[in-house]
């Protein structure tokens, strides 16, 4: 307790300095960035499997539709992700269950490869691998808020390219560590690219603008949620040009800030603000039920949801661990490309 909490304030005060040489990394930083970029040719073979998959689930719903979303849709995923596809299907006869093991024997009929459907999981879900294009893709029913959240987070990043390549080296860090796993109770890459945009928004100058802030060009309802924000990002494209940052000084940043300076006991970061708010207002102080609150990280649209549920008393400090870590070596380490990456 107090040993480790004065050793906190030891680094600290060290550390309100900027390491003066940071910005000679970011070649470094940005050849990382460009490596984890998917090639065009990935984005074409997306593309045709969702269109041979548009043609078998039309053969026996007509009405529905599928959509791309998660990494493969918001410009967050590098290369070799599996694809996310939403079904959206409006059949009032069958169960979602009854909808997902249906859809399993359409893929197994198509010569899908592992086809798998997990009706019982948090999201029910069928897996399945296309031989032709090598890809790995999960299909879930009608989950239309993580269509329009995706949507959110590619509009994002058309505004600034420093947040694209802000969030690929944070996700990159944090797979290498052993922190993007949800059910060892670290964080989702949704999450992290989450606090990417909320650490543009903070920025001064800020690098991003709050889009759920400006006057709304794009409204849909999905079961009674909102979801409203401006989306003609090509009019912001010149929004970040009074911040010179580059992203070896951003990364800086952002590990210093989860490692020394985010409030834990008292905000949560909220991207549909484009501020901290305080627990106290959301009544995330206190565990209720498996919800402990150490981390808080407002979704932009479903408000009642802190993606930082998953984080438990032990993965709090894993996570902590790692945040300093990772500033530490951004603020001492001679080559700082390569150790943040290194495997624990
Ligand atoms: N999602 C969500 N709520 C969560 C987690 C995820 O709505 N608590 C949705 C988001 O639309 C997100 C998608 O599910 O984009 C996929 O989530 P995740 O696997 O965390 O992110 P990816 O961007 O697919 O990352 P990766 O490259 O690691 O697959
Ligand atoms: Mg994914």
């Amino acid at each position: 307790g107090h040993h480790v909490s004065s050793q906190h304030v030891r680094i600290r005060r060290r550390e309100l300095q900027c390491r003066f040489d940071i910005e000679k990394f970011t070649p470094a930083f940005l050849s990382i960035y460009e490596s984890l970029v998917p090639v065009d040719e990935e984005i074409v073979k997306q593309k045709q499997l969702l269109l041979s998959l548009r043609k078998l689930v039309n053969k026996e719903w007509p009405n529905a539709q599928l959509h791309l979303y998660g990494s493969c849709a918001n410009s967050f995923g590098v290369s070799k992700s599996d694809v996310d596809i939403c079904l959206a299907i409006d059949d009032t006869n069958m169960s979602k269950s009854e909808i997902l093991l249906k859809l399993a024997d359409l893929l197994q009929a198509d010569k899908l490869e592992n086809v798998q459907a997990l009706t019982h999981a948090r999201v029910p879900i069928v897996k399945m691998m296309d031989p032709v294009t090598g890809i790995a893709c999960d299909i879930c029913i009608n989950n239309l808020l993580a269509v329009v959240n995706t949507k959110l987070l590619r509009d994002y990043a058309q505004i600034d390219e420093r947040l694209r390549q802000l969030a690929f080296i944070v996700k990159h860090w944090a797979k290498s560590r052993g922190v993007n796993e949800t059910y060892k109770g670290t964080l989702s890459s949704y999450a992290y690219v989450l606090m990417c945009i909320h650490f543009l928004q903070q920025r001064t100058p800020a690098i991003l603008p709050c889009l759920q802030e400006l006057e709304a060009t794009c409204v849909v309802t999905i079961d009674g949620t909102t979801c409203a924000y401006f989306d003609q990002v090509d009019r912001l494209r010149n929004f970040g040009v009074q911040n010179n940052e580059s992203v070896a000084r951003l990364l800086w940043g952002f590990f210093q800030y989860w490692a020394y300076y985010h409030d834990y006991a008292n905000d949560v970061i909220s991207v549909r603000t484009g501020r901290l708010i305080s627990k106290q207002m959301k009544d995330w102080t206190r565990r209720i039920g498996n919800d402990r609150h150490l981390i808080c990280i407002e979704d932009p649209f479903e408000t009642s949801h802190d993606l930082g549920r998953v984080v438990d008393k032990y993965s709090i400090r894993i996570l902590r661990e790692e945040f300093e870590r990772a500033a530490d070596i951004l603020q001492y380490d001679p080559n700082p490309s390569v150790t943040l990456f290194e495997p624990y």
